[in-house]
């Protein structure tokens, strides 16, 4: 394929790309989950509008984009103050995984440690498995305890001199819960560490189920121990794709995110993500989500979110399926042939997000979801009939794949290890 030869219309260009998404997932009516956080056709229609003012502008240069400092300014402190912190300072970033890559990175150049370990739940997002790959960073993973919920007494016996750092998650994606940060945040402090809470998912939601009076542990900068959280705004901030946040509790702490470099003929290069060009879309975006939802706005969103994840999991339970601890919306359940079931599931047109170790199905429970509720367990009901019908289909199966949307057979799957998954998904970049 080449460039066109005579260029088209605007007109014929964007129908061309409507069409082209029509085989695409149908993320707007709720069978999608953790792809897509969608708050109606009338809040996109302003993320995108937003989106557009400053699709050109680039934060590389503050100085030329002004307006666009200050909104990633303002970002920043309406976050910090969601996040109980006084003088938060902070970045936005392209994503969860960027403003991970970013913390681990400064943690890494504050220690300057020969042999850099961070000591993490084994329930970490990947994105600091790829973090640690990146820099030379070693994880060394503690165990979760039977709650799911990291112990701390096991992070404990974890450090050592090598330690630069430790890190836990609210809540962690799998099911949901939050690590015990204040025990862990006590640890950092004891141990003169520091500590960083991952709330991609949890950031923009936490705050607002605790408001709605819902037991929620305290993970933010209220634990004294907390140095940096990420917090991801296109996720139950309801922006645009492309926005996240890495906040530390002071200047002196981010200070360590900042790179520079000073014998480029260019002239100095100072950045503080990993980007260099900084897009302007994705930052005005996240804050006209932020202005236009506002408190009242992310409380009803919060509510539509919580009691549509206590329908589900009241509904999953009475099918006889066990529902895993969670302290968020995050739904994620388990139960035999579960694989199976989820073929089915999506053979009726939901997207279904598998996991292992334990075996389970995860819906990242948004207020899009509220109106399946009822749809998704009649659905589930007769998946689970017609497995347990038909002894074939539970020896079937997909296996679980998280990020790039590959299909394997669970059989196959099992007998992988991961450089045949990296040949697997490189073919699909294959010309
Ligand atoms: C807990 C947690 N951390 C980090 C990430 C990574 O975020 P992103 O996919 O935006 O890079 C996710 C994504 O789901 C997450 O759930």
């Amino acid at each position: 394929m080449k460039i066109p030869t005579k260029g088209r219309t605007a007109e014929d260009v964007l129908a061309d790309l409507r069409a082209r998404q029509a085989g695409d997932t149908d993320w707007r009516h709720g069978r999608v989950f953790s792809l897509v956080y969608h708050a109606g056709a009338e809040h996109e229609q302003l993320v995108k509008a937003a989106h557009a003012e400053y699709a050109s502008a680039n934060l590389l240069n503050p100085m030329a984009f002004k307006s666009l400092k200050q909104l990633e300014k303002e970002l920043v402190a309406m976050a910090g103050s969601l996040m109980h912190g006084a003088g938060v300072v902070g970045t936005v970033t392209s994503g969860g995984t960027e403003s991970i890559l970013c913390a681990v990175a400064a943690y890494r150049d504050r220690a300057r440690a020969w042999w850099p370990e961070l000591v993490v739940p084994r329930t970490i997002h990947p994105a600091f498995d790829k973090a640690a790959h990146y820099f030379g960073v070693r994880l060394k993973k503690v165990d979760v305890r039977d709650d799911l919920r990291v112990d701390p007494r096991a992070m404990a016996k974890a450090i050592s001199r090598r330690t630069i750092g430790l890190v836990a998650s609210a809540p962690q994606y799998p099911h949901g819960v939050v690590d015990p940060i204040e025990e862990i945040g006590a640890l950092a402090q004891k141990k003169g560490l520091p500590l960083h809470v991952d709330a991609c998912v949890g950031g923009f939601v936490l705050p607002w189920l605790e408001k709605l009076g819902r037991r929620v542990p305290v993970w933010d900068f209220r634990v004294p121990g907390v140095t940096s959280i990420s917090a991801d705004l296109h996720k139950f901030g309801y922006a645009g794709k492309g926005a996240s946040l890495l906040l530390w509790r002071s200047l002196a702490d981010l200070k360590h995110q900042i790179f520079v470099a000073t014998d480029f003929p260019g002239g100095i290069y100072a950045s503080p993500t990993m980007l260099g060009t900084r897009p302007g879309g994705p930052i005005a975006a996240a804050w006209a989500a932020l202005q236009a939802q506002g408190e009242d706005g992310y409380l009803a969103l919060a509510r539509q979110a919580a009691d549509a994840s206590d329908a589900l999991r009241t509904g999953i339970r009475a099918l006889g399926l066990r529902v895993l601890p969670s302290d968020s919306t995050i739904v994620s359940y388990t139960g035999r042939d579960l694989f199976a079931i989820a073929d089915r599931l999506e053979a009726r047109g939901w997207s279904v997000d598998r996991m292992h170790r334990p075996e389970a199905i995860h819906l990242t429970v948004t207020a899009n979801h509220a109106a399946i509720v009822d749809e998704y367990l009649a659905d589930l009901r007769a998946a689970l009939a017609e497995v347990r019908a038909d002894p074939t289909l539970a020896k079937q199966g997909t296996a679980p794949m998280y990020g790039m949307a590959a299909k394997l057979p669970i059989i196959v799957a099992r007998r992988l290890v991961g450089a045949n998954v990296r040949k697997l998904i490189a073919e699909m970049y294959a010309p």
